[in-house]
């Protein structure tokens, strides 16, 4: 039987509590980091002298084989066991006889090897997470490359704002996946504190050496604190924010997906392997995984909150209630781990209509800006040009035209600082390329930021 106690209860287990209590239907994906576990602490035993060498060499055969049989599919859990560490002793049990197997329990608690397990299993699982995001870069990049000079309309309010790039807002969205990226690179230097040794709560008495198995282990090495190393989970809480931002920052590039894909914008067609369609109008072509983006980031933020929520208030040192931080921390990387594949592929085959995008870049007045900026460059005080400007559009909304087509009669009438020049900063061309401060969204500099993006993508 799975269960890692009852030396001192009389009668067995309600069915009710066995039901509550048992985890192995979520936490049986840590088997293999808890059999990793296993093999270091047995080192640690035999160094304590307390497991002989052959005793060591018997216990590490039956792991391995123990480890086959669970990769294989021949070992699992059983309605008995109660959490993945109890079926694996029962597996090592049954491979190692009762008198080996008996030993490995020694010196550590489930406490320390939980805390243990799911920052192993999350260091794993998130270095594939930074791989899917880098992959989404690259697919923003290369989008950008293949339209270094189409513009668009830029928007604040959702309304027309100033002319951009079309790359320089492919790249807008590139940025914030790196730095979840750098989030997540960052986030792995504390997550590298093995929790192993710390027992139950208050440390081992066995003369086990803790950094040896942070070491086995792949951690930078243990813990500072035994309650601290079983009680934490800020360490699960942190990666859960960071799955929960990217998913935000996917739900707004799939935003603006959504919208590029209507009628009204008509900036992008979906390429048909990304789009879906509707089981009774025949017409339609739906943007489905951006919808789904959009409607994960939901689920992330949930996942965040709930987690947040289970720890709010927590004594020290462990409770059961952090036996729930596995299944939020599990959903997450398994919702980004499915999702982000489909938002690269999408955005990778999504085709621009450049041309519609040029045609409404300079409409609603967005080059009214550039009248402003002319007249400071013609000495008049920036109050004053602003006033300016926002005439020229009062007249255009008046006849019904576009900035450009303002007549000199027009211009002199609305003030005798504007003079026909003014109409050569009035082409979206020359409005963008105006804009060549650092980080603005002229040619010049958007290539180097393509190039920049770049290199921060390249190798983890
Ligand atoms: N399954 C538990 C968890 O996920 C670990 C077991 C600790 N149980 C206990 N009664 N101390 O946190």
């Amino acid at each position: 039987e799975g269960r890692l106690w009852g030396g001192r209860f009389a009668g067995g287990s309600a069915d009710a509590l066995t039901e509550l209590s048992r985890s192995t239907h979520f936490d049986w994906r840590l088997a293999r980091h808890d059999l990793a576990g296993s093999r270091a602490h047995a080192r640690v035993l035999a160094g304590a002298g307390l497991l002989t060498t052959d005793q060591l060499a018997g216990m590490l055969a039956a792991l391995d084989d123990l480890e086959a049989d669970v990769v294989s599919g021949a070992f699992g859990p059983l309605p008995s066991d109660e959490d993945v560490h109890g079926a694996l002793e029962r597996g090592l049990l049954e491979r190692a006889g009762d008198d080996l197997g008996g030993r490995l329990r020694a010196g550590r608690s489930r406490n320390d090897q939980i805390a243990t397990l799911v920052r192993a299993w999350a260091r794993e699982e998130l270095r594939v997470v930074a791989g899917l995001l880098l992959d989404l870069v690259d697919a923003l990049a290369d989008q950008a490359a293949s339209h270094p000079d189409a513009p668009m309309p830029g928007r604040t309010h959702l309304q027309h704002a100033q002319p951009v790039l079309l790359a320089h807002h492919l790249l807008a969205h590139a940025w914030p996946l790196l730095r979840d990226v750098d989030r997540l690179r960052d986030w792995d230097a504390r997550a590298a504190r093995s929790p192993y040794g710390s027992g139950a709560l208050a440390g081992s008495s066995l003369g086990l050496d803790p950094a040896a198995v942070a070491a086995e282990l792949g951690f930078d090495g243990p813990v500072e604190n035994s309650l601290d190393g079983t009680a934490a989970r800020d360490v699960v809480a942190e990666a859960c924010f960071v799955l929960a931002m990217a998913g935000v920052d996917l739900s707004r590039l799939a935003e603006e997906v959504v919208l590029w894909a209507t009628k009204e914008f008509s900036f992008v067609e979906l390429d048909d392997a990304y789009s879906t369609g509707s089981s009774i109008m025949p017409q339609k072509k739906n943007p489905d995984v951006a919808e789904l983006a959009r409607g994960k980031a939901g689920r992330l933020v949930g996942d965040l909150t709930g987690l947040l929520t289970t720890l709010k208030g927590l004594p020290l040192a462990y409770n059961r209630d952090l036996q729930e931080d596995k299944e939020p921390l599990f959903d997450a990387v398994d919702t980004l781990q499915v999702l982000l594949p489909a938002v690269t592929g999408m955005v990778a085959t999504l085709r621009f209509r450049t041309g519609r995008m040029a045609e409404l870049a300079p409409q609603g007045f967005s080059l009214a800006t550039d009248v402003a900026d002319w007249l400071v460059r013609e000495g008049v005080p920036f109050r004053e040009a602003h006033e300016v400007a926002g005439a020229c559009v009062r007249r255009c909304e008046e006849r019904g035209v576009e900035l450009v087509d303002l007549t000199d009669a027009d211009l002199a009438g609305i003030s005798p600082r504007l003079s026909p020049a003014v109409r050569d900063v009035l082409t979206v061309e020359g409005s963008i390329a105006s804009r060549d401060g650092a980080g603005g969204t002229a040619p010049v500099r958007v290539a180097e930021q393509l190039a920049a993006a770049r290199s921060r993508s390249g190798g983890l």
